[in-house]
């Protein structure tokens, strides 16, 4: 029925949505509290980040127990309230399915340490040389290398992420089966499917050297390789039974990679997430900045409309900074807000609204390493401390980059801690938490939680927005237009990136602008979107 075409997905970060109980954690009881935001806002679904047991070296994606709720969330009783209560109001659940690597706590990985356990080959373990040599030349997406020698069973055990986040063998058929279980168990829970955490890395094809690189060497042995479409082709089968949906995050992926993870007819996922438009501004990797240039970006959007039937539409995520100081302008904020939110819900695709975007929340404003949590942050800094890198500089590539600016807590209120806790939050609340909250922009028609609220309707009104064609008019150094089509409706998007206004040659009866006015002139306001109608 593909839901998912016609419906907005809600990204929750679970640690930081809402506390119930005062101990500083967001929890399911927390995320239960506040499901009628959700239902106001006009989601079809939550992608909830991992809930599981885990030992939080990576904020959950470390499982210790893929079938155990993490006790600081709340039990497995309260997950299945979530859910029910999340149908009652129309809403689905996607669960992260984190399993191209584990915790190193997960009692797979404990009893893999014993050669002689059935457990020995769940992970890959290779010995180093003899002159105390790594396996190989591969380093990982953390900044360090990733290999550990694990002393009790005198290998190495490779790990792409952090040290405690040991990456599966799946050369093992027993480890595809225990994912098949893993599926079963949350999908006979009742949720609607899965988000699918670096889901193109799972093959790994050998343990050769790879070609040296500043970043990443290594990734050619196991990025996007046949054997991962065997394994997502497998799991589809489980998936199938339940009709649920999957959304592949999928690193380094072009329109033809992602084509064939996601293409109808493969049978493997449905969807991916990709992150070439991540990468506007950025060199190759994301801690080397380069000035945003609108017109790189649109061009970007605009190859993935037209190569992928479908997107996963986001500009926000646990992973990445937020989008208003990154693509809008701070001194813009509430115009620029409105205006990626126009863009992210008139584009073709399913469109992913992350926590606190619907407010305009903004970075982080830390001013030092020992405030932020996050494991790739602090190795980062480490490697480049290494390096001799002077502490200041080191704060800004860390700071500007680091994905604790999307995770502090959310803002519901001005009361104490943004009323995300009554304890100490895990993370630092932002202090403009008294400016920018919920509670003061719900009675606000003109706020950016309003605007969010009326183009999600409008979305759901018209199929044209949801289904339409989409084509591109125009992308410059300033102005992004485009057009959805279907049947004979039209539909005409203007947008202009910039603290200058534009004029442009656009016409058609105005249905929305972020500014208030009446009709349209082709005068653009500075961050001023509008989107047009014809011949209505
Ligand atoms: C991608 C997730 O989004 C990120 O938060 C996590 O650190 C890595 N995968 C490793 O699981």
């Amino acid at each position: 029925m593909e839901w998912w075409k016609d419906e907005i997905i809600y990204q929750i970060y679970p640690r930081s949505f809402q506390d119930s109980n005062g101990d500083g954690i967001g929890d399911i009881p927390g995320i239960i509290s506040r499901l009628d935001h959700l239902q106001e806002l006009g989601v079809g679904a939550i992608w909830l980040g991992p809930v599981y047991r885990s030992p939080n070296a990576d904020n959950g994606y470390d499982i210790s127990d893929y079938m155990d709720i993490n006790p600081e969330y709340g039990t497995m009783a309260d997950m299945e309230e979530l859910i029910a209560e999340a149908k009652a109001r129309g809403i689905r659940i996607l669960m992260d399915l984190v399993i191209n690597h584990t915790s190193t706590d997960h009692h797979w990985f404990r009893r893999s340490r014993d050669k002689n356990s059935p457990y020995a080959d769940y992970y890959i373990w290779a010995k180093g040389d003899d002159r105390g040599h790594l396996p190989n030349n591969w380093t990982g997406f953390f900044g360090e290398d990733c290999w550990e020698y694990d002393p009790e069973r005198c290998e190495y055990y490779l790990h792409l992420f952090a040290k405690s986040q040991a990456d599966l063998n799946y050369r093992n058929p027993a480890v595809l089966e225990e994912v098949k279980d893993i599926l079963r168990f949350w999908l006979d829970k009742g949720v609607a499917g899965f988000r699918c955490d670096v889901i193109n890395l799972l093959w790994k094809d050998s343990l050769d050297n790879g070609k040296r690189k500043l970043a990443l060497t290594g990734l050619e042995h196991y990025c996007s390789l046949e054997g991962t479409h065997e394994i997502l082709r497998e799991l589809r089968k489980v998936l199938d039974e339940y009709g649920a949906y999957t959304v592949g995050e999928t690193v380094f992926v072009t329109p033809e990679t992602a084509r064939d993870l996601c293409a109808p007819e493969r049978k493997e996922l449905d969807a991916v997430f990709s992150f070439e438009h991540m990468e506007c501004d950025q060199y190759f990797i994301k801690w080397f900045k380069r000035k945003f240039r609108p017109k790189v970006f649109f061009d970007c959007l605009v190859k993935w409309q037209r190569e992928l039937d479908w997107n996963s539409l986001y500009l926000e995520n646990h992973d990445q900074p937020r989008s208003i100081p990154r693509f809008g302008s701070r001194e813009h904020w509430k115009e620029s807000g409105k205006l990626l939110a126009l863009l992210l819900l008139t584009l073709r695709g399913t469109p992913f609204i992350y926590q606190g975007q619907e407010i305009g929340m903004l970075d982080f404003d830390f001013t030092r390493m020992r405030q932020l949590n996050d494991v790739e942050s602090k190795n980062v800094d480490r490697v480049l401390r290494r390096f001799h890198i002077p502490r200041k500089l080191r704060w800004k590539i860390v700071s500007r980059t680091s994905r604790d600016n999307a995770r502090t807590p959310f803002q519901w209120d001005a009361g104490p801690n943004g009323g995300f806790t009554t304890g100490r939050p895990w993370l630092g609340v932002n202090h403009n938490c008294a400016e920018i909250n919920l509670a003061s922009q719900e009675d606000d028609p003109d706020s950016i939680w309003s605007w969010y609220k009326d183009l999600c309707a409008l979305r759901k009104e018209r199929e044209v927005l949801r289904r339409g064609d989409f084509e591109a008019l125009e992308t410059g150094d300033q102005v992004f237009a485009y057009r959805r089509a279907l049947g004979e409706e039209r539909m005409t998007v203007v947008l202009n990136f910039s603290d200058r206004p534009a004029q442009v040659g656009y016409t058609g009866s105005l249905v929305r602008s972020n500014y208030p006015r009446e009709g349209f002139d082709g005068a653009l306001r500075p961050w001023e979107g509008v989107l047009l109608e014809d011949g209505r």
